[in-house]
C-alpha cells in the first residue's frame, strides 16, 4: 500500500510549562529538561471524535477522494468519552462514509498496528481504500495533581489515506504483555451482583522502566527493519518516532550514530499523544512540503502493553 493523503487537527488550547507551575511543584527548567516539553494542547471544549472527523476530511481531501471512495476506517484510540459505538463509527458517520469501521487498542503504538492491518486488507483485496486514524486525549487519564504523569501529555487527531500501491516496504509489530509499568483501570458501573474487589483510578506509570524499554525495543526495531531491507541507517529521509519525550529521542538517535535532522519532532509543542503522535508528525512532514517522492520515511512507535511497531515507507505522494 501506499500513503496518499494527510490530515491533523489539535485542540485549540495551549497549555505552557509556566501555566503548570501555577498549581504543580514543578518547573519549566525541570520539564524541558527531562523531557523537551515547552508546551501541549488539551482539549477544552473540543470532542475527540469532532477532531479526529476533521484530520479525516483533510486526509481524504489531499487524497484528492469523496468519502464514498473509502472502504474502511481503522482508528487508533486508547480513550474516548463513548466506550461504545467506536470512535471509527462515529468518524464515518460525521463525514458521510458508508464502509465498515473498526478501533484498535495498541495503546500508543496503535497507528502503526492500524496502518499494518490496512495493509492486510489492501493485500487480501478486501479493500481498496483505507482511512486511517490516530486519535487520542491521553490528559484525561492522569491524575492532573501527579507532577510525573500530567506534564508529559497533550491531545489530538492525525489521519491517513492509504491505497494500493507499493509505499510499505516493510513493518514489524511485537507485543510482550508487561502490564504492571504503564496501565489505566477505569470504573465499571457497579452490578448487584459484583463480589471481587476492584481496583481503578488515574494513570500508573514507572517512568524510568518505560524510558529503558522504549529505547531499547524501538532501536531494536529500527535496526531489524534495516536490516531486512538492505539499508543503511543514513538511506532514510526522517525517523518519524512516537513523541513521548526529547530525551528518548534523542538516545535513539545516538544509537544510529545519527544527528537530530533526521528526527523531526513535536513533543516540544504537542507533549506526548499517544498513538497520533506519528499521524501528526508525518502531516507536518508533508503539508510543510518536507517530503519528496522517492524519500523513505521510518516510522517506530512504543507503548503500554508493552507493544512496538515500526514500519519503512516509501514516499509516493
Ligand atoms: N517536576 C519536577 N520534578 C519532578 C517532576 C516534575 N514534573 N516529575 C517528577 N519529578 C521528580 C521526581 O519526584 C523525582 O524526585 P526525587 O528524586 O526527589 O524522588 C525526580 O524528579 C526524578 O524523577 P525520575 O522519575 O527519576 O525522573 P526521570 O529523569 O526518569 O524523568 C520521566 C521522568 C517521566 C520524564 C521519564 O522517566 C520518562 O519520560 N519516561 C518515559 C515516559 C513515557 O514515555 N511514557 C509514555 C510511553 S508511551
Amino acid at each position: 500500500m501506499k500513503i496518499i493523503g494527510t490530515g491533523r487537527m489539535h485542540p485549540s488550547k495551549v497549555v505552557t510549562n509556566q501555566m503548570l507551575e501555577q498549581f504543580l511543584d514543578t518547573s519549566d527548567e525541570w520539564i524541558k529538561e527531562r523531557t523537551g516539553i515547552a508546551e501541549r494542547r488539551l482539549i477544552s471544549s473540543e470532542h475527540l471524535e469532532d477532531m479526529a472527523a476533521e484530520a479525516a476530511r483533510q486526509a481524504i481531501e489531499d487524497a484528492n477522494l469523496t468519502p464514498a471512495d473509502i472502504d474502511y476506517i481503522i482508528c487508533s484510540n486508547v480513550v474516548n468519552e463513548y466506550i461504545t459505538p467506536s470512535l471509527s463509527c462515529i468518524i464515518q458517520g460525521a463525514i458521510g462514509a458508508k464502509c465498515a469501521c473498526v478501533d484498535v487498542n495498541a495503546a500508543c503504538s496503535g497507528f502503526i498496528y492500524a496502518l499494518d492491518m490496512a495493509d492486510d486488507r489492501i493485500r487480501s483485496g478486501k479493500a481498496k481504500n483505507v482511512l486511517v486514524l490516530g486519535a487520542e486525549e491521553p490528559t484525561r487519564m492522569v491524575d492532573w495533581s501527579d507532577r510525573s504523569t500530567c506534564v508529559l501529555f497533550g491531545d489530538g487527531a492525525g489521519a491517513v489515506v492509504v491505497t494500493e500501491g507499493e509505499g510499505m516496504l516493510a513493518s514489524r509489530l511485537t507485543t510482550v504483555s508487561k502490564t504492571d509499568c504503564l496501565y489505566y483501570k477505569r470504573r465499571l458501573e457497579p452490578t448487584p451482583y459484583i463480589t471481587k474487589e476492584e481496583e481503578f483510578g488515574p494513570m500508573y506509570m514507572n517512568g524510568r522502566e518505560v524510558f529503558k524499554t522504549a529505547v531499547l525495543s524501538s532501536a531494536r526495531d529500527i535496526s531489524t527493519l534495516l536490516k531486512q531491507t538492505g539499508l543503511q541507517p543514513s538511506d532514510i529521509k526522517y525517523y518519524v518516532l512516537h513523541q513521548a519525550n526529547m530525551r528518548i529521542i534523542e538516545a535513539i538517535a545516538s544509537y544510529l550514530k545519527l544527528d537530530m535532522s533526521y528526527f523531526p519532532h513535536n513533543v516540544d509543542r504537542c507533549g506526548n499523544t499517544s498513538s497520533a503522535s506519528v499521524a501528526l508528525m508525518l502531516d507536518e512532514l508533508s503539508r510543510g512540503g518536507k517530503l519528496e517522492k522517492g524519500d523513505k520515511i521510518l516510522l517506530s512507535a512504543f507503548g503500554a502493553g508493552f507493544t512496538t511497531g515500526a514500519a519503512i515507507f516509501e514516499w509516493t505522494k
